[in-house]
């Protein structure tokens, strides 16, 4: 019987990020092309039944936190229901990733059904911008959303990624959102998931630059103590309510105390974002696996995790390096 999931590093794994669906209303460039996107077709997304399943199951190994994301969990059909049915199992941390499109029809439900904290993608707060960077004009219902989620206290992060030529002048506006929201406003390093490979030979943008951009637009820039198992380094600026975070996923300073795995909308487990998959939990559970067998498999596939994201990335056996779209893998 497993107990705990203990990957071949000795890290503990307590945290499963569960991809819903490849499906998203927007087409942000560093994740989809503007167009010629095959999505998977309905039947081989895993059910809400498969996916209840493993979330059991995963709790049984230690599991103790889930984060919905996808694509965008709101465009597949019933899904406030199937967070309700999450929301209702003890000892979860219930966590949402969203574009925040149409996140603001569902705040009260949320609010409810006790999510822990929702992560919202926001790139820029100009409208112009965020129709460039998403190819659709829906900055409106974004901040909707974001205005519903601070005044109902529910935790918010934000995400934003960083892009050379894009969004640069944005990442100080957006930065002193957490001047009077005690929300987190996080900028990432600009990873190749975008359905087509690299957009730059080199990024230019990385961690180091970030900070060094932010903190010359805010003198009183801190360090702060980042959370256990953080991805962010977390700064704040002295007086302001919220803290802001930067995401080395491009370099990947953080993978020594990585605790989460990740299941694709296909089912498809990864111990890595950068791996291709490790064997898929669907089509196991499709065959008649018991709840023991689905167990073991996960288990031994942890046995066999990467160091790190760069010992992932050389070992997958299809395309390397990486450059399917992230909405197939769930950030
Ligand atoms: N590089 C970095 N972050 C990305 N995301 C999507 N594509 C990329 C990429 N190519 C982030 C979005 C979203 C989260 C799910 O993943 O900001 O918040
Ligand atoms: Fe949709 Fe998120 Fe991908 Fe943008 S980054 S296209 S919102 S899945």
């Amino acid at each position: 019987m497993v107990q705990q999931l203990i990957d071949n590093h000795g890290r503990p794994i307590h945290y499963l990020r569960l991809a819903v669906t490849d499906r998203c209303n927007l087409r942000c460039f560093y994740c989809m092309p503007a167009e010629g996107i095959d999505y998977v077709p309905k039947g081989d997304l895993m059910s809400y039944e498969e996916m209840h399943r493993l979330v059991r199951l995963g709790m049984e190994m230690g599991i103790n936190k889930v984060r919905i994301t996808g694509g965008e969990p709101f465009v597949r059909k019933d899904m406030i229901e199937f967070l309700e049915e999450l929301g209702a199992m003890s000892g979860l941390s219930l966590n949402l990733t969203t574009n925040g499109t149409l996140t603001h029809h569902y705040i009260d439900r949320l609010e409810k059904l006790g999510i822990a904290s929702v992560n919202l993608s926001l790139d820029t707060l100009d409208r112009q911008r965020f129709h460039e960077i998403t190819r659709r004009d829906e900055l409106p219902q974004v901040m909707e959303t974001l205005e519903a989620l601070l005044e109902r206290n529910i935790r918010v992060k934000i995400n934003a990624v960083v892009m050379k030529d894009k969004n640069i002048d944005d990442l100080v506006p957006l930065a002193l959102l957490s001047e009077k929201h005690p929300l987190e406003m996080r900028f990432i390093e600009e990873m190749p998931f975008n359905g087509e490979g690299a957009h730059y030979p080199v990024l230019e943008w990385n961690h180091l630059r970030i900070l060094d951009h932010l903190s010359n637009h805010l003198p009183n820039l801190e360090k702060v103590p980042d959370g256990p198992n953080a991805t962010a380094k977390k700064f704040q600026v002295q007086g302001f309510k919220g803290t802001i975070g930067i995401i080395a996923a491009f370099s990947r300073t953080f993978c020594g105390t990585c605790d989460r795995i990740r299941v694709t909308p296909v089912g498809q487990l990864k111990t890595c974002l950068y791996d291709d998959g490790v064997f898929n939990v669907k089509n196991i559970m499709r065959a008649g696996a018991t709840d023991e067998q689905v167990k073991t498999s996960i288990a031994d596939a942890v046995q066999h995790r990467a160091k790190n994201g760069f010992e992932a990335e050389q070992n997958r056996r299809f395309h390397q390096p990486v450059q399917e779209s992230m909405s197939t893998i769930g950030g």
